[in-house]
């Protein structure tokens, strides 16, 4: 990405670790856009409530953020030996996994550390501890590079003065920089594509209104916000000529998890004939699930629905509320997933095998 635009001074790192310091610092989204603070993390705790409150959210951020966790964890333990430090290793994990279920980088990234630690058991602690610091970083290093892979794939897919509808946040502060669906705009826009892109507000918790909106406007694109029910009018009014959702977890026929809503979006994006496009990291794509009949859907507090952003009732009290904060996107609806390792068209069954063999 071109270097000294409007892009890269306006992005903010949302995951950073204060190895001097034991702490992790995030970026507290649930505070955006109103107030840009950092949380500065030292215990697991709350690590796993700011996972769990989405102080730390998008599925390659919750992944960054659980490894840096799981080595500052792991730092603080006493163990004499590798197979005691082991023992408090697997209790982080374990209990870091359990903080949100759906978006599948938690999982990849929390058994990528484990990888690495049993790649040095044998080693005193302090070497391994060093050793898990290197990995989480690494995680954190790739996704920038994953982050500007998607961009260059996705872009190639795109034209000049396009509109640009997307779902949810999976921008810059989704993940280490860049973003995944957001990635191709913010490359598009450093090459003067001059799109226009219609953020989904994303009920309940808006973060399409609150992160998607600003951070695209901090960094000078064209962003107009939409109600979540006003996606259509604009593809019927010739406003959009593609869809660009991020995801949580993907499955090995192509279903796509993402935020509540993005089916819709991708119903409506095939009714108009619109080509809609799932921005995927590699570690995103969970073989192991075989459909998205197989990937937990995680369900939220009722208060999000009812009452979470507003001052005054938003229901009635007492009202019965249903909140799934993800739903699966059929293959069917899915033009293309765009990932680091280049475009996947269906069928996706052969081609997602195939691209993990390549
Ligand atoms: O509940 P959230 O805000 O963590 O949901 C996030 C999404 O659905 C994103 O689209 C997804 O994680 C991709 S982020 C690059």
């Amino acid at each position: 990405m071109k270097k000294g635009n409007n892009i890269e001074s306006a992005i903010i790192q949302s995951v950073v670790l204060k190895d001097d310091e034991d702490a992790l610092v995030l970026l507290d989204q649930t505070l955006l856009p109103a107030e840009k603070k950092f949380l500065k993390i030292t215990e697991m705790k709350d690590l796993w409530e700011a996972i769990y409150e989405l102080k730390v959210r998008g599925a390659p951020a919750i992944g960054i953020a659980a490894a840096f966790g799981i080595y500052l964890g792991t730092k603080a333990s006493t163990a004499k030996d590798s197979e005691a430090l082991y023992v408090d290793f697997k209790k982080i994990k374990e209990y870091l996994a359990s903080s949100r279920p759906t978006a599948v980088n938690l999982f990849w990234a929390l058994n990528r550390m484990e990888a690495r630690f049993k790649k040095e058991e044998g080693k005193t602690p302090q070497e391994i501890k060093i050793a898990l610091k290197e990995e989480a970083e690494k995680i954190r290093e790739e996704d920038e590079a994953v982050c500007e892979a998607i961009g260059s794939y996705g872009l190639s897919l795109l034209k000049p003065n396009w509109g640009i509808l997307t779902h949810c946040n999976a921008g810059t502060i989704a993940t280490s920089k860049y973003g995944t669906a957001l990635a191709p705009i913010y490359l598009g826009e450093a090459e003067n594509y001059n799109f226009k892109v219609y953020a989904d507000e994303t009920r309940p918790l808006l973060q399409g209104a609150r992160l998607t909106a600003w951070e695209l406007k901090e960094a000078g694109v064209d962003v107009t916000l939409i109600c979540d029910n006003m996606a259509s009018i604009v593809m019927q009014e010739g406003k959009v000529q593609a869809v660009l959702v991020g995801c949580d977890r993907v499955a090995a026929n192509g279903d796509a998890a993402n935020k509540i809503g993005t089916s819709g979006v991708a119903i409506l994006a095939k009714y108009y004939g619109i080509p809609f496009y799932v921005c995927a990291p590699m570690s995103t794509i969970d073989m192991d699930c075989k459909t998205g009949k197989d990937i937990h859907i995680e369900l939220r507090p009722h208060e999000e629905v009812t009452s979470k952003w507003y001052t005054k009732p938003m229901a009635p009290e007492g009202v019965k509320t249903y909140n799934p904060a993800f739903d699966v996107t059929d293959n069917n609806l899915i033009t293309a997933i765009i990932t680091e390792k280049g475009i996947i068209y269906p069928p996706y069954t052969e081609n997602l095998a195939a691209i993990f063999e390549s």
